[in-house]
């Protein structure tokens, strides 16, 4: 039990290593400046560039919870954006507890964990993917795109495009193809 959890969180390191673009420090985030008192269980909100983009007010929020360090992520972010959705990016170190909150069957996650209205949305998912599942409401907890699969939204940057399932997390854990992209 224990050796197939390091296997799964060793290959999910793995994949985080072969995305994480360290980003830009960004200016003007001094420490000091922080109000005093006990740590907030869910870390402020990271402000982008891009915030500003036309946002599609009847899309709900999306709510991406990541590494510090993930430059995918951040790419991903964008190309939900670019799509009209308003996305808040949360930054936090225990991405696993989240994963494990909403459902996220282990050892098919991804590098970043969305919540989307009542679903989750768990790697690099098509955009187009997500406004079919709110479209559509199947009684599934959410959608996933295991691994990082080169050519996905976020993930075009280097590499041969692979083909790839969007999978459907049913509420008893069991999954189905819910999309196919690529060939
Ligand atoms: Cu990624
Ligand atoms: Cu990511």
């Amino acid at each position: 039990m224990h050796f197939a959890l390091k296997i799964s969180a060793f290959a999910l390191i793995m994949g985080l290593a072969a995305c994480a673009r360290e980003p830009a420090p960004s200016p003007g985030n001094n420490a000091t400046t922080a109000a005093a008192g006990p740590v907030a269980a869910e870390p402020a909100p990271v402000e982008y560039a891009d915030a500003g983009q036309a946002a599609d007010a009847s899309l709900p929020l999306v709510v991406v919870h990541k590494g510090p360090a993930c430059g995918c992520c951040e790419t991903w972010v964008g190309h939900m954006r670019a799509a009209g959705f308003t996305v808040e990016v949360r930054d936090t170190q225990d991405l696993d507890a989240i994963k494990a909150e909403v459902g996220v069957p282990v050892g098919q996650g991804s590098c970043h964990t969305a919540r989307v209205g009542d679903y989750f949305v768990e790697g690099h998912v098509p955009a187009d993917d997500v406004k079919r599942l709110l479209i559509e409401k199947p009684d599934v907890r959410g959608l996933i795109v295991s691994g990082m699969v080169q050519g996905s939204p976020g993930m075009e940057q280097d590499g041969v495009p692979q083909a790839y399932d969007v999978m459907a997390v049913a509420k008893d854990g069991s999954t189905s193809v819910f999309a196919h992209h690529g060939d």
